[in-house]
């Protein structure tokens, strides 16, 4: 077999077979298969798609790139989230201690930023000395003692993807529902997380434009964990508008600990409540989702989720100082606010343009293992249906170059949209998408 006839068959938009899938796999994560020729196939995947046989083919594939963990020897259930990929979305480092403090292990892993979304292990590289590059035996370890572990793919797990996903973000792939879906099972399979709760995010900031391409990437995602005998559900949340207020490394973190302090903005607040209510239920600590939401606010009220982040920054060598001291996060030299340019309601904060503002600034990649700045970012001050006064502020610029300023200030000014009539706030979830919904599935 040779790599390049298996790219010319994608191109050529026919299936490829398993053992072309595995080969192509293995040959990339052990180098055989340069990363010239994986952009090329990745990018004819993306181009002219895959079947669902071939998508369930390359997430086996990749999930078996390394070890695949049995956590049922550890404890007796664990349970993951993952978003697939939005801007502003600091979901998990509220949602996963909260669900630890309720008692359900957490075995998360996570990504780093990708296009334009944030990814979770670089805002959690914003507290000095944090490592998210575990072994599978530290993985376990803290798992057992913690009942909280939030690692990246790494040599031992889901290699392939942790290889894949570093060229997708620079290469024009990503917005792929087979190199996505994959992507997101094979790590949710290889980490070994028996029930997973999935925020498949749709809008304008989303990989996923339209509800009908979110369902059934979502509804993919539903199959393979069924297939791999894993309970999840799937759902289908707003990226329209950024998720909270902030966007960028540092500033994420800086909200998350607000929230998880009791505070934080009234809708990412809410899209935690609700996130962790559906993981309290599906890994059977909660009888309803009521009641999940219930012991979810209780945990965040009474200082619980916020003592088991700080377990979780302990555990893996991060400074706690800056959890209980958050104004010593990376902090930018430039700080600016601009103000409303008119009066009037906001029709639209356009979050892939914020997303990309905040890549422009420094806090993404634009190749392959760039350093990223965890200082820079944009904070927004409202949200879609707010009405706004002429000269209050609008949003915040975090930034470190003054032309790079300067260009944000453009962006972000012409990513407001205004009205006005009154608008309608935007809603914050749209659909429920269940592995039991799944054909085959009792
Ligand atoms: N999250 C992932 O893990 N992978 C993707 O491809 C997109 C979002």
């Amino acid at each position: 077999m040779r790599a390049v006839d298996i790219i010319i068959k994608k191109r050529d938009r026919q299936e490829l077979t398993r053992e072309e899938i595995e080969f192509f796999i293995q040959g990339f994560v052990s180098g055989e298969i340069p990363d010239y020729q994986a952009a090329a196939w990745a990018m004819a995947v993306l181009l002219n798609g895959m079947s669902l046989r071939e998508t369930t083919d390359l997430t086996l594939a990749m999930a078996y790139s390394g070890e695949v963990l049995d956590l049922s020897r550890v404890v007796p259930i664990a349970v993951d989230k993952h978003s697939t990929g939005g801007v502003g979305d600091k979901t998990t480092l509220v949602v996963e201690p909260t669900v630890a403090a309720c008692g359900l292990p957490v075995a998360k892993m996570s990504g780093r930023g990708l296009g334009f979304s944030g990814g979770t292990l670089d805002k959690m590289e914003s507290i000095p000395g944090f490592r998210s590059d575990l072994t599978k035996e530290e993985f376990l370890a803290q798992l057992q003692r913690v009942g909280l572990v939030l690692a990246g793919q790494t040599g031992d797990l889901a290699p392939a993807d942790g290889k894949l996903y570093a060229l997708r973000d620079v290469t024009g792939t990503v917005q792929s529902i087979p190199l996505i879906a994959s992507s997101v099972m094979s790590k949710k399979i290889a980490a070994g997380a028996q029930a997973i709760v999935l925020d498949v995010k749709v809008g304008n900031g989303a990989f996923m434009k339209s509800l009908s391409e979110a369902q059934e990437l979502a509804r993919l995602m539903a199959y393979i964990a069924h297939l791999s005998g894993r309970k999840a559900v799937a759902l289908i949340s707003d990226m329209n508008q950024p998720l909270g207020y902030a966007v960028g490394n540092a500033l994420e973190v800086r909200e998350a600990i607000e929230t998880l302090r009791g505070g934080g903005p009234p809708d990412f607040r809410e899209h935690c409540l609700e996130v962790a209510s559906h993981l309290l239920l599906l890994g059977e600590k909660a009888a309803s989702e009521a009641e999940g939401r219930e012991m979810a606010a209780a945990a965040l009220a009474d200082g619980r989720a916020l003592e088991r982040f700080r377990t979780l920054v302990q555990a893996q060598g991060g400074d706690v100082s800056y959890v209980d001291q958050p104004e010593k996060l990376p902090r930018a030299s430039l700080i600016e606010t601009v103000a409303a340019p008119r009066s009037g309601y906001l029709k639209e904060i356009n979050a892939q343009a914020v997303g990309e503002t905040s890549v422009l600034l420094g806090a993404g990649r634009a190749k392959k293992g760039d350093p990223i700045d965890l200082a820079v970012g944009v904070v927004v001050h409202h949200k879609v249906g707010d009405y706004v006064e002429a000269g209050e502020p609008l949003f915040t610029i975090h930034a470190n170059q003054p032309t790079a300023l300067a260009q944000a200030r453009q962006r972000l000014l012409a990513a407001h949209a205004w009205s006005d009539e009154p608008v309608p706030a935007l809603p914050l979830f749209y659909a429920v998408v269940r592995s039991s919904d799944a054909p085959g599935a009792e």
